[in-house]
Order: C-alpha cells, then structure tokens, then sequence
C-alpha cells in the first residue's frame, strides 16, 4: 500500500537537502491521497492536466485573520476591516478567473520585454560590482554576496524604488517569503510578523504610488498606477498587492535559482568548464536547471468540484499539491531524469509553472540568472564548494540553500 505520509516527510526539514528519493515514492502512486486530507500530484502527465483544468482554484487559502493584540480598538474594529480588505484583494498569484486575468493584463502590459530588456546593462552591472566586492578573499557567500541582493536590487529599480530603500525591501521580501509556504499560516508568530510587515510594506508602497502618480516616471509602478486603454485603472488596494506580489515572487525564487545553479555546477565541473568556454550554453543550462533542481517545487490549489484524473477521484474542496520538482523528474517524461544534462532537447519542465498562473516574471529572471552564472564561472578563480550539501532554509516549497560557502583563489 502506498505510503499516505510522504509529503509529511517532504515538508520535514530532515529532507530538505535531497527531497528527490521522497518524491520518486510519491511519482508511484502519482494523484496520492495524504492522511492529512491533501492529495499529491506528482506525475509530469497529472500535473500538465491540472494545470489547465478550470476546476482547480488559486484561491486556496483560508481568509486571513490577524492574530490578537489584547488591543480591543485593533482586536474588534482596525483589524477586521483589514482582513476584509486584504480578503477581497488577494494578489494574482491567489486570485481565479475573471479577476485574475484582469490584474494579470495589467502587469503584462508594464512587463514588455523591452522594459525587461533594458535592465540587462544594470543587472550586469550590479554583477560586476557585486563580485568585485569578493576580490581579496579565499571563501564567499554566494547567498550573501550575490544571490540574495540581485534580485531585490533589480525589483527596486523595475518598480522604481529608490535604491536607498533597497535593503529595507531586502528585510521585508525574506519575511513575507514565508507566507508562501502551506504551514506559516498556523503558526501564530508567523502569522503576527507577516502581518506588521505588510503593514508596514503597504504603508510605504502607498506613499510611493502618491509620489509616482504626481510625478511618473519610466518605470514599472507609474505604469500600473496609470489608467490603461481599455482597461481603466487598477484599484489601490489591488495595486499595492500587485507590487508586493511582485517583490515577494520575484525575490526568492531568484536567489534560489542563481543559487542552486552554481551548487549544481559545482556538482558538475564539466559543465561549470564548458559554460565558462561558452557563454552561448548559457539558457540551456538554465532551462536544464528549472527542470532539475527549480526553486518552486510545488504550489496548492483546491478542488472546486470532483475531477477524476486517471482513474482517481479528487473530492470537491481537497487541498491539491501540484509536486513540480516530481513531474520534473517523471521518467515516463523523461529520459534518465535525474541526470543533469543541459544537452537534453526535450525540457518541458515546470520550474515557472504552467496554464493561467505561469510565471510573469520568466523573462526577467532567465537574464537575470543567466548574467550571474555567467559571470560567476568565469571570474571566480578555481571555485569550491566549502560544504556538500550546504545547509538549507526551512522552506520546502520555496527550497534553496541558506548559505552557499565557496572556497576561491581569487577574481578573474
Ligand atoms: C527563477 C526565478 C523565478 C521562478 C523559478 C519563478 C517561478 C514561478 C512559478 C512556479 C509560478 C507559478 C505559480 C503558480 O502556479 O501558482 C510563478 C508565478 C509568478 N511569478 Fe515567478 N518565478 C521567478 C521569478 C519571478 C520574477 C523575477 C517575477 C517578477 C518580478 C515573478 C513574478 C511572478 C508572478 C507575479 C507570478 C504570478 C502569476 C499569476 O498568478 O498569474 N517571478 N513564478
């Protein structure tokens, strides 16, 4: 009989660092009822299907309530009325249809790949310093050097947040993170930081859209707060949750990639050699990367009604695990699966999702990545890794290391 605890043990930080054997187990019974009343999906095929299947919901989470304070003003007037406003909402990532295809217009008309094409000087840029910065040392960080203040570096400048608020975006992006994984709702002192910083995050995106609205500019932020033909324009509420949204999805779903790219290729010296030889490889092994070890490894929706995919019923209202980084590694999709190798041809992986909800930033973090691994085979002289595996951060569905010690004779 199937083991119905496996995710259990998927979401046990004892197998953060190679969740994969779990997952193998789980791809044998591929739509697994759990004992906790969740269903996992975990073959390539089932996940593709739900994917794109109307009847599974986004807006899976429990409306928000904000934990005690003692103060009865907070308790019985404040904080109702903002969980009420926060309910009605949600950002796109946890919005359906019809509501989530008109947010979603909107960020795609600010998300050109011009505007992402024009930040290519400033995240090679910011590389550059970021890695002159190492000179001088034996041992990095690639987490603290790099991974981690990239990407909310190049958010700021897409949203046109003044690079002095930067590092302040950095606190708030690492503790709103936590509010993705499935169990940070349950527990109380999660839930009381996640709820002051977006607090606080609101507070400071609302004075923002003011000043952009007054004096736009080329960026992102002033693009959304303007009305768009045809479409009006976005609601205040809606538009400080777009950019939160934005900051929170494209934050440390980057860091992991760059992270786990380099932790890959060290892995791998032939293919660390051969990407340094030739920039050219660079999306292959990126796309190589989003399949074998990709920063969101699964994400839940909930059954609006009963599906019946291959030959199993999913009751209506059951919390549905959609396991990515298992359907990633489905041999029946592909060939050798658990082999890292950036040469394979047929890669329709779901390292950015699928269907409604693929990811929107895709473009940005493919040039993004591709910069920093680029840039980091080739100027870090005869890099090693000082641990393996490095430790992980608690996350199982946003999974990456917390640190990434490198051991250097020096920068190139
Ligand atoms: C390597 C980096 C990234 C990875 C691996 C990644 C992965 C994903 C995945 C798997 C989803 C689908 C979620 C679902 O199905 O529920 C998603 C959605 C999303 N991503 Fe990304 N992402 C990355 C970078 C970014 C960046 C840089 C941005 C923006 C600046 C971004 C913004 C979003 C947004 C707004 C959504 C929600 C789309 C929707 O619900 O329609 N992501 N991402």
């Amino acid at each position: 009989m199937a083991d119905d605890t496996l995710f259990a043990q998927v979401l046990d930080p004892a197998h953060r660092a190679d969740p994969y054997p779990l997952y193998a187990r789980l791809r044998a019974t591929p739509v697994a009822r759990q004992s906790d009343g969740r269903v996992v999906v975990s073959s390539h095929a089932a996940i593709r299907s739900l994917l794109h299947d109307p009847r599974l919901s986004s807006e899976d989470l429990p409306p928000s309530r904000r934990p005690r304070t003692g103060n009865p003003i907070r308790d019985w007037f404040l904080n109702p009325i903002k969980d009420r406003i926060a309910n009605a909402h949600r950002p796109l990532i946890f919005r359906d249809p019809p509501d989530h295809d008109t947010l979603r217009a909107f960020v795609m008309a600010e998300f050109g790949i011009e505007r992402v094409r024009a930040l290519h000087g400033r995240v090679a840029g910011l590389v550059d310093e970021l890695i002159e910065r190492c000179r001088g040392r034996s041992e990095v960080c690639l987490v603290e050097d790099l991974s981690y203040p990239l990407p909310v570096a190049v958010i700021c400048d897409l949203l046109g947040v003044p690079e002095a608020d930067e590092p302040q975006f950095q606190a708030w992006a690492t503790q709103l993170a936590t509010a993705l994984e499935p169990d940070a709702r349950a527990d109380e002192t999660t839930r009381r930081a996640n709820a002051a910083t977006f607090d606080a995050i609101a507070a400071y995106m609302r004075a923002l859209i003011k000043q952009k609205r007054r004096h736009p500019a080329d960026d992102m932020l002033s693009g959304l707060a303007r009305p768009a033909p045809g479409r009006g324009r976005m609601g205040e509420v809606d538009l400080i949750a777009t950019a939160i949204l934005l900051l929170v999805a494209g934050h440390e779903t980057t860091v992991n990639l760059i992270t786990n790219g380099m932790l890959t290729l060290l892995r791998h010296p032939a293919e660390l050699e051969r990407l340094k030889a030739d920039p050219e490889r660079a999306p292959r092994v990126i796309e190589e990367l989003l399949r074998y070890e990709p920063p969101v490894h699964f994400r839940t929706r909930k059954a609006l009604g009963a599906i019946d995919i291959g030959g199993t019923v999913i009751p209506e209202g059951t919390p549905v695990v959609l396991l990515f980084a298992a359907g990633n590694r489905d041999p029946a999709r592909f060939r050798d699966p658990d082999r890292f190798d950036p040469d394979r041809d047929d890669i329709e992986h779901f390292g950015f999702g699928g269907g409604l909800h693929y990811c929107v930033g895709a473009p940005l973090a493919r040039i993004e990545v591709e910069i920093a691994l680029v840039a980091l085979c080739r100027r870090l002289r005869d890099p090693k890794l000082l641990a393996d595996p490095p430790p992980y951060r608690l996350g199982a569905s946003l999974r990456g290391p917390e640190r990434l010690g490198i051991r250097i004779a020096g920068i190139w």
